[in-house]
C-alpha cells in the first residue's frame, strides 16, 4: 500500500473571515474547523503522518487542540509563510523519506470524506497527480475593466463554456518527486493551488468528482452554511 504524508495548511491570516479567533480554530458545532479534516486523516489507512502548517499567532492553540482531540498522526506543526504556497514549501521541507505520496489540504475545508481521499489517492497512483473538484453550477464570464479607467466598469470579454469547467478543491495528492520538482521549478510563480505548478511541468492532473458540501470556509456567512451542512449530513 502506498504511503501518504498529509500537509494541512492552517497558516493563513483569515482576513476575509474577520473574526478574532483564528479561522482554523473557529468552531462548527463546537469543534474547531481544523480538527474535522485531521480526524479524517488520522483514521485513513493510507495516511502515515500529518504535517500541520500554522502561524505564529495560532501555533500554540493548534498544538493544544491536536492534543485535546487526541490526533495521533499530526506529530509536526511548522510555521508557514506569507503566501499559501510559502506555507506549502515549509511543509514540504519537513517530508520524511518514507512517504511516496504527498497530500495537500486546506484546513478551511472541514467536510472531506474518507472515501473521497481514497478516490483521489487511486487517481494519483495511476497518473501521479490528482485533485478533487465539482462541475461548475454557475455561468462564468471573463470580464475586463473599461479602457477608460475613470469609468470603473467591467465588460464581458467572453462567456466560458460551463460544460468544461470544474471548481477545484482540496485535498490534492501528488507523487512526492512530482510535487517537489514542481515547487523547485515554479514555486515562485503566483498560484492559488498546488496542481497549477504540476500543470506547468506538463504533467497530467486527474480531476476526481468531489462533493458540493466540501465547501471552503472563507467569509463569516460560510459558518452558517457549514452548520447547515453539518446538521444535514
Ligand atoms: N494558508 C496558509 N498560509 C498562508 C495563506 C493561507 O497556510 N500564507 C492556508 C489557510 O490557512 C487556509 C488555506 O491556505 O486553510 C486556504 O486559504 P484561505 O481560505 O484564503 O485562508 P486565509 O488565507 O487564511 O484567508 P484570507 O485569504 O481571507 O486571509
Ligand atoms: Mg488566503
Amino acid at each position: 500500500m502506498s504511503r501518504i504524508t498529509a500537509i494541512v495548511l492552517a497558516a493563513g491570516k483569515g482576513r476575509r473571515f474577520k473574526t478574532k479567533v483564528s479561522k482554523p480554530l473557529a468552531k462548527i458545532n463546537a469543534k474547531p474547523i481544523l480538527i474535522y479534516s485531521l480526524q479524517v486523516f488520522d483514521k485513513h489507512p493510507c495516511v502515515s503522518d500529518v504535517i500541520v502548517v500554522a502561524n505564529a499567532g495560532n501555533r500554540k492553540k493548534i498544538l493544544a487542540a491536536i492534543k485535546g482531540y487526541r490526533i495521533k498522526k499530526a506529530g509536526v506543526v511548522v510555521l508557514g509563510g506569507r503566501r499559501r504556497q510559502d506555507s506549502v514549501i515549509n511543509g514540504l521541507k519537513m517530508l520524511g523519506p518514507r512517504a511516496d505520496f504527498v497530500l495537500i489540504h486546506d484546513s478551511a475545508r472541514p467536510f472531506i470524506k474518507k472515501g473521497a481521499v481514497s478516490l483521489v489517492m487511486k487517481a494519483a497512483e495511476s497518473c501521479g497527480a490528482a485533485v478533487l473538484g465539482v462541475p461548475v453550477k454557475y455561468t462564468i464570464k471573463e470580464a475586463q475593466s473599461s479602457k477608460l479607467k475613470a469609468q470603473n466598469k467591467n465588460f464581458v470579454k467572453k462567456t466560458l463554456d460551463r460544460s468544461r469547467l470544474w471548481e477545484i478543491q482540496t485535498p490534492q495528492i501528488f507523487k512526492k518527486e512530482i510535487i517537489l520538482r514542481a515547487y523547485r521549478r515554479f514555486g515562485h510563480s503566483e498560484v492559488t493551488d498546488d496542481a497549477s505548478l504540476v500543470e506547468k511541468l506538463g504533467n497530467a492532473v486527474s480531476v476526481v468528482m468531489g462533493s458540493y458540501s466540501n465547501i471552503k470556509i472563507t467569509t463569516p456567512e460560510d459558518l452558517a452554511i457549514a452548520e447547515a451542512i453539518w446538521t444535514t449530513e
